[in-house]
């Protein structure tokens, strides 16, 4: 078998390879990715990529057919990951994300792969307190991320058939450590709090809800989906992934990291603004459908792992919501030196910079 990851090179994708590596020993696997993260390693002395067999350094917007030769399935993570990233390249936003990914799972199945798994997110749902959301809800995006991850589900559809099935896991939040970390999501952000100032600042009031998926688990639902075939749950499938004890409120996260956390304080803005990303969502058709390849993560261990991770990388910085630990910010950092465009791509200079 034949696996090309997308996007393997930033926080889930390490764990994806280690992941596939693990189940299929035998499989070909190659890595497809830009490398905007490249060099944000976090407490690894093993380069990530070591794992795979072949790792090609390109645009998603323009995949070199080598890549997809001889492709069984793909794993597609690449993309722009969060809102302020949306917020700040909403063009290249909507491009990446919806149109590079329908035109990737094109070329794929033309390719003769049979199965595509897509990483969607449950904030397609939008502001969603009142009751579970399901496949079956209504969805309501809020943001350029959003609205970019539905459109691709919307003409991803279009393409599976019996022979072809893409499955979009509409993740829940992502936690825990990778090789590649990043603090700009949220349990992460608090257990980086804890330990660089001994406190976990909410900047909401703490009451909105939100979902949330271990790294591990999410590889390994990716896994499963890889080798689903139509006849379990459809050619084209949108699926909820996560787990629904993990619907958490915010201040229940941060006052569970103050009790694995020795020593730790919880501040809440009473005064703010309520946040619109607020939203509880039902995982009961993963669970049917995927009974064997359920979340296995406590969020105790997630907080534990977290510590330790930031324990091996020495990790002290108070300032870290503004360091290269935060997407946005290295992005921002690449196209204020003029290394990477509006539109994220790398310019011209990229290829003569040296470092
Ligand atoms: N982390 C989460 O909470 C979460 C939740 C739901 C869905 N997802 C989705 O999972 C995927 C991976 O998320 P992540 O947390 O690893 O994000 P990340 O930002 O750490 O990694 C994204 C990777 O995609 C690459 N990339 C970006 N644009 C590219 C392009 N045009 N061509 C080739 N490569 C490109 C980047 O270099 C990076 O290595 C994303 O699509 C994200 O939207 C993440």
């Amino acid at each position: 078998m034949r696996v090309l990851v997308t996007g393997n090179m930033g926080y889930i994708g390490p764990l994806v390879v280690e992941q596939l590596r693990e189940t299929r020993p035998d499989a070909e696997l190659a890595g497809l990715d830009t490398g905007f993260f490249a060099n944000c390693l976090t407490g690894t002395t093993l380069l990530p990529e070591r794992r795979l067999d072949c790792q090609y350094f390109g645009d998603v917007r323009a995949v070199p057919p080598a890549a997809l030769d001889g492709t069984d399935g793909v794993v597609h993570l690449a993309g722009v990951s969060n809102d302020p990233i949306g917020t700040t390249f909403e063009a290249a936003t909507l491009d990446v994300n919806h149109v590079a990914t329908v035109s990737l799972a094109r070329a794929a199945k033309a390719a003769g792969a049979r199965s595509f798994v897509f990483a969607s997110s449950c904030s397609v749902y939008g502001l969603a307190e009142d009751g579970l959301r399901t496949e079956a809800s209504g969805t309501g995006p809020l943001t350029a991320y959003a609205k970019s991850k539905l459109l691709a589900e919307r003409d991803l559809a279009e393409l599976a058939d019996e022979s072809f099935s893409i499955t979009s896991l509409r993740f829940a939040t992502a936690c825990g450590m990778s090789d590649r970390l990043r603090l700009d999501l949220v349990l992460n952000d608090f257990v980086a709090g804890a330990h660089a100032f001994r406190e976990i600042t909410i900047l909401s009031d703490g009451t909105p809800w939100r979902p949330l998926i271990h790294v591990r688990d999410m590889a390994r639902a990716i896994d499963w989906a890889l080798d689903r075939p139509a006849a379990n749950g459809g050619a084209f499938l949108a699926l909820n992934t996560g787990s629904d004890e993990w619907n958490y409120q915010i201040r229940e996260l941060a006052d569970t990291v103050a009790s694995v956390v020795p020593g730790v304080e919880v501040s809440v803005r009473e005064d703010a603004p309520p946040d619109a990303r607020s939203y509880k969502v039902s995982f009961a058709r993963f669970r049917e459908l995927a009974p064997d390849d359920q979340p296995q993560v406590s969020l105790r261990e997630a907080i534990e792992d977290l510590s330790e991770g930031l324990g091996r990388m020495g990790f002290s910085d108070p300032d870290f919501r503004n360091s290269t630990l935060v997407r946005l910010r290295v992005l921002n950092d690449l196209r204020g030196s003029g290394l990477v465009t509006d539109e994220l791509e790398w310019a011209g200079a990229a290829e003569t910079v040296r470092g």
